[in-house]
């Protein structure tokens, strides 16, 4: 059974593939054309956290493909609390044809793909956020094309988006420099594991970023206070002063370099409205290719059902 819980549940080829399919799906909806992929499926959405993007790009991307949804918070399954997750998983495994999980504890997703006998994606856990990765790397290939050797300057806090985000760079030869504070960067393991894994790509973290952006094809950035650190947000605000994406640190950037976010943006913290909303964002393109982007991935994966994993 193949599920989608990080972006190395994929190999680079398979990454790319989806790439190339979400650029036919996106192509394909703007002529008009009905694809129904997912006929008589049903997926079911499992979120603890709150969504827009992703919630409502999956529903409707399972609609556009022929197939019916249901949402369920995490209150309401009782993941965990009212049920244990293996006998969660296996029961909506015979009721459903795929599960997608927004959980706090990436370990949630992990235990229940494993007693599911139905693909299962992360739609953002604490560790990571592969769908928003997957979508970026989408957004960035149809702004530049060929990718490799491009930089990404994550400026923030390295959370969940940024390190799906390195993955996905160290998986098609990009480039990625962490600008963030002391205790903020990556774990020392995590970056190890880039680092091992894509010896051939540069992923630095530092504390300037005047210096990450540089030589920075894309300046990213997101919360500093992600879904669950709610209680942290006086202390992070501190810390990350210095931090935010304004017209001064884009002018650091070389003159092609475009801004991405993944949205939602808390204004006036990680970044100004000025940029957000100004002439280099491609911020909400980025939001809308969301649904392009899952609908290669549940079509993809639902496909690979019975098949073997290579890996
Ligand atoms: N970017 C993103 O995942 O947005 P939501 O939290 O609204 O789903
Ligand atoms: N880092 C943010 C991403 C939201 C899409 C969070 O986890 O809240």
């Amino acid at each position: 059974m193949r599920h989608f819980i990080t972006l190395f549940d994929l190999t680079r080829d398979e990454l790319l593939h989806l790439l190339t399919m979400a650029e036919r799906l996106k192509r394909q909806r703007s002529r008009g054309k009905a694809r129904r992929k997912l006929g008589g499926k049903v997926v079911a959405l499992i979120f603890e956290k709150p969504s827009l993007r992703t919630r409502v790009s999956f529903e409707s991307a399972v609609a556009q493909l022929g197939g019916a949804s249901i949402f369920l918070t995490g209150g309401e399954v009782g993941l965990g609390t009212r049920e244990a997750i293996p006998d969660c998983a296996r029961t909506l495994s015979q009721f459903c044809d795929a599960v997608i999980l927004r959980t706090f504890a990436h370990s949630t997703v992990e235990t229940f793909a494993e007693h599911a006998s139905v693909p299962v994606i992360n739609g953002l856990t604490d560790a990571h956020h592969p769908c928003q990765a997957l979508s970026d790397l989408f957004t960035m290939r149809e702004h530049f094309g060929e990718l490799r050797g491009r930089i990404v300057a994550f400026v923030g806090d390295g959370n969940n988006v940024a390190r799906s985000l390195a993955a996905g760079c160290g998986m098609l030869g990009m480039h990625f420099v962490l600008a963030a504070p002391e205790g903020y960067g990556f774990e020392p393991e995590y970056a190890d594991l880039l680092r091992q894994r894509f010896p051939e790509v540069r992923f630095e973290i530092n504390g300037s970023p005047k210096e990450a952006v540089r030589h920075a094809d894309v300046v990213y950035t997101d919360v500093w206070t992600s879904m669950g650190q709610e209680a942290e947000k006086d202390a992070r605000c501190q810390a990350f002063r210095g931090f935010q994406v304004n017209e001064q640190l884009l002018e650091q950037a070389p003159a092609h370099a475009v801004v991405m976010h993944c949205l939602p943006a808390h204004r006036g913290e990680e970044i100004t409205s000025e940029v957000l909303d100004g002439q280099r964002s491609i911020a909400f393109q980025q939001a809308g290719n969301r649904l392009h982007a899952q609908k290669a991935l549940l079509e993809w994966l639902m496909s690979q059902q019975g098949r073997r994993s290579r890996r």
